[in-house]
């Protein structure tokens, strides 16, 4: 397994334990993390010692909290849009494993923590979890395929709902919305649910649950054009004074004044 700092991997008689390990800032996805993760999913379909992974993020009170403002903050046009396609493709890496990938969500999972518990094959959460794309707070849009997975998860009308406010919703909300498919009072818990079903899985035929994944995500062939328009999008916004504002305000702990400029 490769070398990693930021993502503690640990693999307990096949399953790969995955941990984002950036716990004082709430596990955001910075450019390093999702390197790491990069280099890991690259890895699990070849490793046979792995047959299923559970994901999460260190400590109780977040999975993730997005992609890293402060990286977000220093985005041109030009690097924006390789920003996101780059980590469309390591999500695509994870929704196209062939071994299944459950994201067990303890506490905040927003924008690109969001994104990337959507991308997972399989969602349990603990009580405490609140999920949201809170990009459009910051002058942006998700850019790592949450307009795409979001909408397909949870249909229009919420999925604009959320994209639009950038409200986030409880565990059990979540629930309501098929965002997850248990809620657990603990993370402890989540967990022993998420290796409880893991472990079924893995009685199962292996080479017919990587078929099962194929044939689930070709339900979406149309994803490249819906992927490319979220990118271009996403590069768009990062032009806009209300990006400069919006990641300001954040890093300076105040309320954005945008302008739609
Ligand atoms: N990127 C970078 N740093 C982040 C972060 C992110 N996405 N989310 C949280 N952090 C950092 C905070 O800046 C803070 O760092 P500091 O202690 O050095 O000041 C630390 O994590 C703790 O966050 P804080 O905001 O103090 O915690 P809170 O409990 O008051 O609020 C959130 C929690 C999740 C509501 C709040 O951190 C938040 O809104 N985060 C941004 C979410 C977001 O917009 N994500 C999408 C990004 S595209």
């Amino acid at each position: 397994m490769a070398e990693s700092r930021n993502i503690l991997s640990e693999n307990k008689d096949g399953i790969l334990y995955l941990t984002i390990n950036r716990e004082p800032k709430l596990n955001a996805l910075d450019f390093r993390t999702l390197q790491e993760i990069k280099n890991i999913f690259n890895e699990v379909n070849d490793n046979k010692s792995i047959r299923g992974v559970i994901l999460t993020g260190a400590g109780e009170k977040s999975f993730a909290a997005g992609a890293d403002i402060n990286e977000i903050s220093e985005l041109n046009e030009l690097n924006a849009r390789k920003f996101s396609e780059s980590g469309q493709e390591i999500f695509d890496l994870i929704e196209t494993c062939h071994k299944p990938v459950i994201a067990v969500i303890n506490g905040y999972a927003l924008g690109g923590g969001c994104e990337l518990a959507m991308a997972c094959h399989i969602r349990i959460a603990s009580a405490n979890a609140m999920f949201g794309q809170p990009e459009v707070n910051l002058g942006i849009i998700p850019g790592y395929g949450g307009t795409q997975r979001l909408t397909r998860i949870i249909g229009k009308g919420k999925s604009c709902e959320l994209l639009m406010t950038g409200d986030m919703i409880g565990a059990e909300e979540a629930k309501v919305y098929r965002l997850v498919n248990h809620v657990l009072p603990t993370k402890e818990e989540a967990m022993a649910k998420a290796e409880e079903i893991l472990h079924k899985i893995m009685s199962k035929a292996p080479l017919a649950i990587g078929m099962i994944v194929d044939c689930i995500n070709s339900v979406y062939e149309d994803r490249e054009n819906g992927y490319q328009i979220e990118a271009n999008s996403f590069a768009r916004c990062v032009k806009s004074e209300d990006y400069l504002e919006g990641t300001a305000a954040f890093l300076e702990k105040r309320k954005p004044n945008f302008k739609g400029e």
